[in-house]
């Protein structure tokens, strides 16, 4: 079976800017991917050369099977984007906008879907307004719906929820959701490392152009990311001295440490009771995709 995505040695510069610096990846029918890279990484201009936006140096690149050079017709056909800048028509209404990019796939009778995306996408009270007159976060949403009126197998949101609030933004995630789990294939940027954490099976992290990581969310937070612990003592306390050695270092008044797992919790207070020593609070948190981020950043 065809990959929903093929990228292979693409390379792409932009004068002297290396935006992307050699990519290979490959992202099965029916995952939920994040791309994920800090601002320049390379991200819009991969999504951009997958949509036939960008014209790549070097490497190829296909949609369910179909190369987006030399097939390209077929391949934009399998893709709906949602571009991360604020795009639009101002003369036309919501409904219209649809209407006119179903045009664009040469689809007609559209209304049914087009009236489902809508509701999902909480626009219906919005569908004769002019685009004009919406605000960032509506027109974010219209994008969305432009993005999957031709029905696309494959979704690729750049940071959709840029500007967008809570609510829209819960809503947002059930319907991709349930576009995911009825089949489609969805690629995501963001640099909310929460909701890719939330969402996405798999990640790949881009620096420079380069992916530096990719490996499974669960993969991710394991291998770069451990338990961090944060002790505060009682007043008149010191930290007995084999543990000043473990210790990260002091924020807010309280020790951190870095732990592998929750076992290593247990040495700790140990240690703590064998030296008298008493304490006021104690916090333990969890791996996150934030600190995993970061390791990879600095280390990439
Ligand atoms: N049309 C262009 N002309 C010149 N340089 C460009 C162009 N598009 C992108 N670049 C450069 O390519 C690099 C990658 O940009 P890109 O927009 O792909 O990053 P990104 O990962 O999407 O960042 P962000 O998180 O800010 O959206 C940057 O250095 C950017 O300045
Ligand atoms: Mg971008």
């Amino acid at each position: 079976m065809n990959p929903a995505i093929r990228i292979e040695g693409v390379t792409k510069c932009f004068g002297s800017v290396q935006a992307l610096a050699g990519v290979d990846l490959e992202i099965a029918e029916g995952e939920f991917f994040g791309l994920l890279g800090p601002n320049g990484a390379g991200k819009t201009t991969l999504i951009s050369a997958l949509a036939g936006l960008v014209r790549t140096d070097a490497g190829h690149l296909a949609v369910m099977g179909h190369d987006v050079v030399a097939d390209y017709r077929a391949a934009r056909r399998r893709l709906g984007v949602v571009p991360q800048e604020l795009v639009f028509d101002p003369f036309f209404s919501v409904r219209e906008s649809l209407e006119i990019q179903s045009g664009y796939f040469g689809i007609r009778d559209n209304a049914a879907w087009i009236d489902e995306i809508l509701e999902n996408l909480d626009l219906t009270a919005k569908a004769d307004t002019n685009m004009r007159q919406l605000s960032g976060g509506m027109k974010r949403r219209v994008l969305v719906a432009q993005a999957l009126v031709h029905r696309p197998p494959v979704i690729v949101l750049d940071e959709p929820t840029a500007g967008v609030d809570v609510e829209l933004r819960q809503a947002l995630w059930g319907f991709i959701r349930r576009l995911n789990r009825d089949g489609h294939t969805i690629v995501l940027t963001t640099h909310y490392l929460e909701e890719a954490e939330n969402l996405c099976g798999r990640i790949a992290m881009l620096k420079q152009g380069r992916i530096v990581a990719l490996d499974t969310t669960a993969n991710l937070l394991r291998r770069f990311s451990g338990h961090t612990l944060r002790l505060r003592l009682a007043p008149g306390n010191g930290l007995p001295e084999a543990l000043r050695a473990l210790t990260k270092g002091e924020a807010d008044g309280a020790y951190v440490f870095s732990l592998e797992n929750c076992e290593g919790i247990e040495g700790i207070l140990a240690d703590l009771r064998n030296a008298g020593c008493s304490v006021d609070d104690i916090e333990v948190g969890k791996p996150d995709l934030e600190e995993v981020f970061l390791r990879v950043m600095e280390r990439g």
